[in-house]
């Protein structure tokens, strides 16, 4: 089977075709992206999302944004570049694979100190490309490291959706069990809900079900309870964003997941790209936690789920301390403790220095006042 393409170049190459993940399961959907407000929309309500699809989405957005632009005076073109660069980047905070695609594009800009504003445009096309392929062939990487921690039989409980949608390749934690079904292993997946979105039922249970993986969908609340009763034996999530320190955010919910794992002695891998790495951030608590609407929460999906006067939290994200992580998988293998992140061993990331001394970030308060 053909895994979906979430993201892609639409066919005449001017926006952005990505699969519209509001309307999944009911409906396949698919929508162009061509302006600097499409673009951030997109992002913004959850139409393409996952780490790496944002980080991809972000930069062809760039591109597509800009190509009424080409033929302005290249001083201007590129001033106009940086305005919508910083939009895209801000459009959510935590997963750090945005800005660093945002940031690579920048760089394109800073380093063409010639040419008019039809060569610059180019060169930003290519690059937003690259880093589609890029994504691609990490993310099947990660499957080719990670298919041998999944034995036949094995049953997979995973969190809000890390496959095909979130990636512009066969996703991070699905990555693994794509390449092990392949080589002819059953698997079973469970996954929770992912409340409040729905992420797991939604999408993770639609990707694997067209692909012809048994999958389970469990409520969030039934998660320990199966590990309890044996029904698990590995857990694979993905991840938004990796400190120094390995502390990983992930979808809320990874973090109990987490805990469960431990308790019940059942192994925990996180599987990212290393463009999900973040060297700077030292650890999990200077990781800036999106908080969303209260509306997902107090009337999800159109119907009253709580009474107007309760106050409600939404983080879109927890983290799970490192020292809860049994492993990484990621496009270069698989890393278990001690890990040397920090030391740019395994943290390099192709083309960009190595920082050896991570920069501590001023946390940002993430419960509502
Ligand atoms: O809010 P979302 O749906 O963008 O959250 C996505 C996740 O938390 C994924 O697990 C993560 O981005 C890894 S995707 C390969």
């Amino acid at each position: 089977v053909e895994l979906v393409q979430a993201v892609r170049w639409s066919d005449d190459g001017t926006s952005v075709r990505i699969i519209d993940q509001r309307h999944l399961p009911e409906r396949v959907v698919e929508r162009d992206l061509q302006s600097v407000d499409d673009v951030c929309e997109a992002i913004t309500t959850l139409s393409v999302r996952g780490a790496p699809a944002i980080g991809v989405a972000g930069a062809m957005g760039l591109v597509a944004s800009l190509a009424r632009h080409a033929g302005e005076p290249r001083d201007r073109f590129a001033s106009i570049a940086a305005a919508h660069a910083a939009r895209i980047r801000g459009a959510r905070p935590t997963a750090v694979n945005l800005p660093r695609a945002i940031d690579r594009m920048l760089g394109v800009i800073h380093a063409a100190s010639t040419g008019d504003s039809v060569t610059l445009l180019q060169r930003l096309r290519d690059e937003a490309s690259a880093i589609l392929d890029e994504d691609r062939a990490m993310c099947r990487r990660i499957g080719e490291n990670g298919q041998a921690l999944i034995p036949d039989g094995a049953r997979v409980l995973t969190h809000c959706n890390a496959g095909a949608l979130a990636t512009a390749g066969i996703g991070t934690a699905l990555a693994p069990v794509y390449l092990a079904a392949l080589e002819g292993r059953r698997i079973e997946v469970f996954t929770g809900e992912t409340r409040p979105l729905l992420q797991g039922s939604r999408l993770t249970a639609w990707e694997l079900s067209r692909a012809g993986i048994p999958v389970t969908v469990v409520s969030d609340s039934a998660v320990a309870g199966l590990m309890h009763r044996g029904v698990i034996d590995l857990c694979i999530v993905g991840a938004d964003r990796i400190a120094a320190s390995g502390d990983v955010a992930n979808k809320v919910g990874t973090y109990p997941l987490a805990i469960g794992a431990r308790y019940h002695d059942l192994p925990f891998y996180v599987a990212a790209p290393m463009t999900t790495f973040d060297p700077v951030t030292s650890s999990g608590e200077y990781i800036d936690i999106e908080e969303r609407s209260a509306d997902e929460v107090r009337c999800g999906f159109g119907r009253a789920t709580a009474p107007r006067e309760a106050r409600i939290l939404n983080p879109a994200f927890d983290v799970t301390p490192a020292k809860l992580v049994t492993a990484f998988i990621s496009d270069r293998g698989v890393h278990r403790p001690p890990y040397d992140f920090a030391e740019g061993g395994d943290w390099r990331v192709e083309g960009e220095a190595v920082r050896r001394t991570p920069t501590v970030r001023p946390p940002t308060s993430t419960l509502g006042s």
